[in-house]
């Protein structure tokens, strides 16, 4: 990789993917991509950007040819909870701009990831170490795009030879930007809300319901561990399990309490968020990811925990 373009750059994991590409890669050969003038405007300050709708082919394609770019990584997506809201808008997002991601890197030449989910799974999944390759039937729109997109990729790879690497993402916690409309987002909102005075947070999703989480800076290291990984080693492409911590809500809470003695949480619980983790994963064995790209996670919850409230403490300046 050389030149990367970041499509939906502005949102929860772009803009920490970005910096982290720059670092690796060099400020100028990371080209930020978002639909939103004012993201366009932020990521202007801290390297190259530019305005783009991914679902319209024709800019899309005049971006990679502009820069040069040999990868795209492809971040667009409406999350799982909002998906049900407006499931046909999630499809003509979540696969117009995949659709677009891997035709244009057909025609360029460039690599391609996007990330999968947990949420590509389904209530018929096996929930328990929920193995690589298994039955996937989700029962959410974003999980349907999910299941579609890795296949598309996989066969992208097998028909046309395009390089299309992917990982099936947990729940990202992260002090960046905040994630919206996804039903995880729980174990990020929880953090900036119980520093407040009154130290109370009321969670949407059910107490016990076990989903896997990961820490953004894992998160981002296994993007691109597998997209440096060697393609001999591969036996999987689209798209690996990892991961490296799941628990519930109460679980994250009580181990919160320890740290601030009157937190105080209650429940009102989203029956669509609920049907949603409900069908989720527990836990996902990342066996293959481990042994085919070395992925190997650094965060546990304790240690993200003491991390995410000394950010947020920062950000509120507290
Ligand atoms: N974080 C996503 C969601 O909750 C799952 O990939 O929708």
């Amino acid at each position: 990789m050389k030149r990367i373009l970041v499509v939906g750059a502005g949102g929860q994991i772009g803009t920490e993917l970005v910096p982290h590409l720059q670092k690796l890669y060099g400020k100028d050969n990371v080209i930020s991509a978002d639909l939103k003038d004012e993201q366009v405007e932020k990521m202007r300050a801290f390297g190259v950007a530019e305005k783009l709708d991914a679902t319209d082919a024709q800019g899309f394609a005049a971006a990679v040819k502009k820069y040069k770019v040999d990868a795209i990584f492809n971040l667009v997506a409406l999350l799982s909870a909002t998906g049900e809201k407006m499931p046909q808008v999630a499809w003509n997002i979540n696969i117009g701009a995949l659709l677009n991601s891997l035709n244009i890197a057909k025609e360029f030449g460039c690599s391609v990831f996007t990330p999968s989910s947990i949420g590509a799974f389904g209530t018929s999944t096996p929930h328990d170490m929920t193995p690589q390759d298994t039955i996937m039937r989700p029962n959410t729109i974003y999980g349907v795009c999910k299941v579609t997109g890795e296949l598309l990729s996989d066969y992208y790879f097998t028909r046309f030879g395009v390089d299309t690497r992917s990982v099936r993402f947990p729940g990202i916690i992260s002090n960046g930007a905040l994630p919206g409309g996804g039903t995880t987002d729980y174990a990020v909102e929880v953090f900036y809300e119980i520093i407040k005075p009154g130290h109370h947070y009321t969670c949407e999703v059910p107490h016990d319901s076990y989903m896997d989480m990961m820490y953004m800076p894992d998160a981002l290291k296994a993007v691109t561990d597998l997209m440096e990984a060697d393609p001999a080693k591969l036996k999987h492409r689209n798209s690996f399990n990892i991961a490296s911590m799941s628990f519930t809500p109460e679980i994250l809470f009580e181990a919160i309490k320890k740290r601030i003695p009157d937190a105080t949480f209650d429940y009102n619980v989203d029956p669509i968020k609920a049907a949603i983790a409900d069908s989720w994963p527990n836990q996902m064995d990342d066996s293959c990811a481990r042994e085919e790209w070395g992925w190997k996670p650094v965060w546990d919850m304790e240690a993200v925990i003491d991390d995410m409230l000394a950010a947020c403490r920062r950000k509120a300046g507290l």
